[in-house]
């Protein structure tokens, strides 16, 4: 298995300063910019949209990994192709056609994503697997940073990680929510071969950045 993928969510970033921020996780050895879309719909939460996604695309050449906490959701997927996205993530609660959105992703030539929030089973990846190039679990119920590690999202890790490898497909398994470095190594002994990090990885400024992603990747 390749080495763990680190997936910086710019939602910790200083968004004054969000251009430079964006640089800074990528010269630290950020694999993939994490973005977090909050509609105060789906979660209880606001952040941006593509027009801010089309503004730093420019700087950087690492993967755009945009994780949708919108609902509808669908209206919007060409929008953030459009400004840059490189995998599109759309969760399994946000609306009753999720495959329908991942055939919308794959038909605009991005890589589709599946979220599930902790209180949804690995089962409702049954008939969405095929479709897709990344399942991203959420340790944490999505809206905000900084929160708490959700222990019980483990064993979906494993359970998932086991779905994949059955399925023969070449699937991304990512965490997001109260990763650092210790919940990051039981991740990666579940079975995540991504992790998504904000807190752990902005907390000391951008002298830390390195050494955190570092730290995390190292498990
Ligand atoms: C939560 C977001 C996460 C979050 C991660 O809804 O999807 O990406 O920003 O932040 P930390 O690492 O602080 O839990
Ligand atoms: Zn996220």
């Amino acid at each position: 298995m390749q080495p763990v993928r680190i997936a910086p969510s710019i939602l910790s970033a200083d968004f004054a300063r969000l251009g430079a921020e964006v640089q800074a996780i990528d010269q630290a050895g950020a694999d993939w910019i994490h973005i977090d879309v909050m509609d105060g719909h789906f979660v209880p939460n606001i952040s941006f949209g593509p027009p801010i996604i089309k503004a730093i695309r420019p700087l950087t050449t690492k993967p755009f990994d945009v994780h949708l906490m919108i609902a509808p959701v669908d209206r919007y997927l060409d929008a953030f192709a459009e400004a840059g996205a490189d995998t599109i993530s759309v969760h399994v609660e946000a609306g009753p056609h999720i495959h329908r959105s991942l055939q919308h992703i794959k038909s605009l030539g991005k890589r589709a994503g599946v979220v599930l929030c902790p209180g949804t089973p690995a089962k409702s990846l049954d008939y969405l697997l095929e479709l897709a190039d990344l399942v991203l679990v959420m340790s944490v119920n999505p809206g905000f940073g900084g929160q708490k590690f959700i222990d019980n999202q483990l064993k979906k890790i494993a359970a998932i990680r086991k779905m994949i490898d059955a399925s023969g497909r070449d699937i991304d398994l990512e965490v997001d929510g109260g990763v650092d470095h210790d919940t990051a190594r039981r991740c990666i002994e579940a079975g995540a071969d991504a992790l998504v990090a904000g807190t752990s990885v902005f907390k000391d400024g951008p002298d830390g950045y390195a050494r955190n992603i570092a730290g995390l990747r190292a498990g």
